[in-house]
């Protein structure tokens, strides 16, 4: 097991609120080219004729009510049938145009149908498609770069290993991975998680709605969501009792927490909302763990790739897991892949201790090497991070004259806005959240709507959007959100999706 390779508190900024706000960026510019940007999108956009759902629209969610399972979600509270993806725009059965605030759920960093990952894709299609976890060039290029791109030692000591292909698969190694390796069984989650769907990833996932947490012994702890701190306190004189809570619960005999085979966290969370901890948090789970011999699963799944100004999020707290999961953008442009990157000293299963039919996507691999080579080509890792500055300071500017936002938080392109009905009592709003999202999409802007009360709203854009989408999306949500704020009452009821 490793130690922390910097346990110095990291100078990320606070997450702000809402009231305490400057506005420093607002001519913010790209060194991505805004050109080669500029033109990976519809044009014009958004586009809106007529009721949205249109006329076809209609008709395919109807035929599709009638055919797929009721556990289906995201058509009900966003009613339009998708014809067409270009950037960071989108095309429904009407010819509508939209601004895609929500970007495949944080998989579509590259943009929809990005033209240089279409053309490696279709490449690597012609020549070979499935390939078990036998080596391919493909399969080594890709693991070549990623090695390149992970923080700190993982550099040098890093293995990789495919599983499945979803998020949640990757969480599943992760887990089985720390367990084989330390011989325990208990995990250490936090409240407020989304980890996936499959078992282990439920047992870890803290959102009872969704069937998680299940049996296995995983114990949760507080996740330092500091507008609503669950210990009570205050960001500016709490010393970080949350972390000390988990160091007490490991060294504690009478804890009632075995010791577990890994911490597992999200650097910030993003179904839960958006959350991003306080600075110096991070470093001191970091040092918590390495001290306490417990393996640091860092899960990248949604905040990696860039989408918070940084290729893994957990670089903003300049530490270096464990292990890493990753996928969503992994595949470039939505092809299914994902994997974990980990310290050597855990590679310690056997041969075979973890296998599965496609784990080795080559089309996928390929998909995301060339989306690596964008991102470097077009800086737009940089490009996210300072658009993400411009996109909360004009939040947060516009936020300290609208009750019903209580917080503006996030990092690079990953930014949630907290609505709140009573802005002292910092009530949830999750009415105000559901008919925001669904007004905002008869507009022609698509978001998405999380949180521990599904009262946050949630942009994660495309990467390449441009700053003038950029702009013209958030004014668009603040002006819905300043119709719906002065019409819906607090009191209302309904449906948050
Ligand atoms: C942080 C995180 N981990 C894991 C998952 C699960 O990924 P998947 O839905 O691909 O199984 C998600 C999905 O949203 C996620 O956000």
């Amino acid at each position: 097991m490793s130690t922390a390779e910097n346990t110095q508190p990291a100078s990320a900024s606070q997450p702000a609120s809402a009231s305490a706000t400057s506005a420093p960026a607002a001519s913010a510019s790209s060194s991505a080219s805004e050109a080669e940007l500029a033109g990976l999108h519809f044009d014009p956009a958004p586009s809106i004729a007529g009721e949205v759902p249109g006329p076809r629209s209609s008709e395919l969610l109807q035929r599709q009510a009638e055919l797929e399972s009721n556990a289906r979600s995201y058509p009900r509270s966003v009613p339009i049938a998708i014809e067409e993806g270009f950037g960071a725009t989108m095309k429904d059965a009407d010819g509508n145009t939209f601004l895609d605030f929500f970007g495949g759920a944080g998989v579509l960093n590259v943009g929809h149908g990005n033209p240089d990952v279409l053309a490696a894709a279709a490449a690597q299609q012609r020549k070979l498609v499935h390939a078990l976890d036998f080596p391919t060039r493909t399969k080594l290029d890709l693991m070549g770069k990623l090695k390149r791109l992970l923080p700190g030692r993982l550099r040098d000591t890093a293995r990789f290993h495919f599983g499945g292909p979803t998020g949640s698969d990757a969480v599943e190694s992760a887990l089985k991975l720390t367990r084989a390796h330390t011989g325990r069984t208990p995990v250490i989650a936090f409240q407020g998680s989304y980890h996936g769907m499959t078992s282990e990833a439920l047992a870890v996932t803290s959102d009872v709605d969704c069937g998680g947490p299940l049996s296995s012994p995983v114990h949760f702890m507080p996740y330092p969501y500091c507008y609503r701190c669950p210990l009570g306190l205050r960001p500016d004189g709490c010393g970080l009792a949350c972390a000390k809570l988990v160091e007490t619960s490991l060294k504690d005999p009478h804890s009632g927490i075995p010791k577990p085979a890994a911490v597992i966290i999200e650097p910030i969370q993003g179904e839960g909302g958006t959350i991003v901890p306080p600075a110096g948090y991070m470093t001191e789970l970091r040092r918590i763990t390495s001290e306490q011999d417990v393996p640091l699963i860092v899960d990248e799944i949604q905040a990696g790739f860039g989408r918070t100004g940084r290729m893994f999020a957990c670089e903003h707290d300049e530490i270096v897991p464990d292990v890493i999961t990753m996928s969503k953008a992994l595949g470039g442009v939505g092809f299914p892949l994902s994997c974990i990157a980990y310290d050597s000293s855990l590679d310690t299963w056997g041969p075979g201790s973890h296998i599965g039919t496609f784990r080795g996507h080559q089309v996928a691999m390929a998909a995301g090497s060339a989306a690596i080579d964008f991102m470097e080509r077009t800086d737009l890792v940089a490009h996210a991070e300072r658009l993400g500055e411009l996109a909360l300071s004009v939040l947060r500017e516009a936020a300290a004259g609208m009750p019903s936002i209580g917080e503006v938080r996030g990092r690079g392109l990953m930014i949630g806005i907290e609505l709140v009905s009573d802005r002292e009592a910092r009530t949830p709003w999750p009415q105000l959240a559901g008919s925001l999202r669904r007004a905002c999409c008869e507009r022609g802007l698509i978001i998405e709507v999380g949180g521990h009360y599904r009262n946050v709203a949630r942009f994660l854009p495309p990467l390449v959007i441009t700053r003038a989408l950029l702009l013209s999306g958030i004014e668009i949500f603040l002006q819905t959100l300043r119709e719906l704020e002065g019409v819906l009452s607090p009191a209302s009821s309904g449906p948050a999706d």
